[in-house]
């Protein structure tokens, strides 16, 4: 891909447009419970303060559908935006039009403004021409620092990129392709895949595609006991997808032709519900009672897995292992998440839910590199090329 970096672009005088992903999750006050989304931007943003630019951000929060939902405005953000920046930030909240246009040529170099939700506006979604012309008329180059919006073709980070300019990928962005290249397009061998999460449906994509690109697949989380279920293993009343068992068996099918080792729990921890962690006991995987079920895999489990992690030089995790939201179920993934940060493996991890087990566990900072998207990462593993980033490439 010709895809430009920051490096190739020269920022002085210039008012740079960056778009970024600021959908952060927040409290019913409108706390930011968590800010990494914003942190991560940060060497971009500084890159173009430092050589010369002013900088207005774009950046969507939830899904507002096209209308002004006052709970999903960016201020709070731009305040949030400021604390870590340690410089003010402009929050424009006018409706985008010639108020914006003379709020932006007021900026001086070093400036920094927000703008206002971009999916207030019905263009954005649909990806409208003329909004992302418009959008491209509000500055000189275009960046784009957004990955875990990437899979979306929107008018702020597809439609603008034709009528810039100059374009190019931010440094999160760069990153993120550098890493799940170096993981999955280049990777150390072994490699490993460790998949986990609810649904097998959910991941179909996923397991085809990195057949040809790993040597060892883990699978984990309650989607394990539908591959169980195919393997005629009694899993009482684990939670099994019974419409996609024959999908398991053409997965297994898939990998015995591939040559790639697929390696399932050996044993769970149990339960009656959910709620019961304090009630969890272990037992052999083909020994689940009939009622009670599997929310985490047990610790010979995790013995097993921390075997094929050692043989690994490449590890990329997707999908938590167990039910680590609740008390009782999170000992499988924390303890593969320790066996991953202490292998010395080039460890990418991505996905939402995988990235907050991964920041509860503890090892996060030990991880190559974790990723900020959940959906694009998601496309990324199913092999999917990314709107926003083959706009890029010119
Ligand atoms: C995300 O949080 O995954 C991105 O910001 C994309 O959000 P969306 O799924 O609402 O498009």
């Amino acid at each position: 891909m010709a895809i430009k970096y920051l490096k190739d672009l020269d920022f002085n005088g210039k008012c740079a447009l960056i778009r970024v992903d600021y959908n952060v999750p927040y409290d019913k006050s409108m706390n930011i419970t968590d800010d990494t989304r914003i942190t991560a931007t940060l060497p971009t943003l500084t890159h173009c303060i430092e050589k010369g630019a002013k900088l207005v951000l774009i950046s969507h929060l939830g899904r507002p559908d096209g209308k002004v939902v006052p709970k999903m405005s960016l201020k709070p953000v731009a305040l949030r935006l400021s604390e870590v920046l340690k410089k003010d930030v402009k929050f424009i909240d006018s409706p985008i039009g010639d108020v914006v246009r003379d709020a932006i040529i007021a900026m001086k170099s070093g400036d920094v403004a927000l703008l206002e939700n971009i999916r207030f506006y019905p263009e954005e979604e649909k990806n409208d021409p003329g909004f992302g012309k418009f959008l491209a008329s509000l500055g000189d180059v275009y960046i784009d620092d957004a990955f875990a919006c990437a899979h979306r073709g929107h008018a702020s980070n597809e439609a603008i990129t034709h009528y810039i300019r100059e374009c190019a990928a931010g440094t999160l962005l760069q990153d993120e392709i550098e890493y799940f290249n170096k993981a999955m397009l280049n990777p150390a061998k072994p490699t490993l895949a460790l998949i986990g999460g609810v649904k097998v449906s959910s991941k179909i994509e996923v397991l085809k595609h990195i057949m040809d690109r790993v040597d060892y697949l883990v699978i984990g989380g309650a989607m394990a006991f539908t591959f169980l279920k195919a393997k005629g293993v009694p899993t009482g009343k684990s939670l099994v997808e019974e419409t996609h068992v024959q999908t398991a068996r053409d997965i297994m099918e898939l990998a015995a032709k591939k040559n790639v080792e697929i390696v399932l729990p050996v044993d769970a921890v149990v339960a009656a519900s959910l709620e019961d962690g304090a009630n969890g006991k272990v037992v052999p995987i083909d020994q689940i009672p009939a009622d009670l079920a599997g929310y985490d895999v047990g610790p010979a489990s995790v013995e097993l897995f921390k075997g094929i992690i050692a043989k690994s030089k490449t590890v990329v995790w997707n999908g938590p292992l167990g039910a680590f939201e609740n008390g009782g179920f999170d000992a499988g993934t924390n303890g593969t998440a320790k066996a991953v940060a202490e292998s010395g493996a080039l460890s990418v991890i991505g996905g939402g839910d995988s990235v907050s087990a991964i920041n509860r566990s503890g090892y996060a900072s030990k991880m190559s590199y974790i990723s900020t998207g959940g959906g694009a990462f998601l496309e990324m593993l199913e092999g999917k090329t990314l709107p926003a980033i083959a706009a890029l490439d010119r």
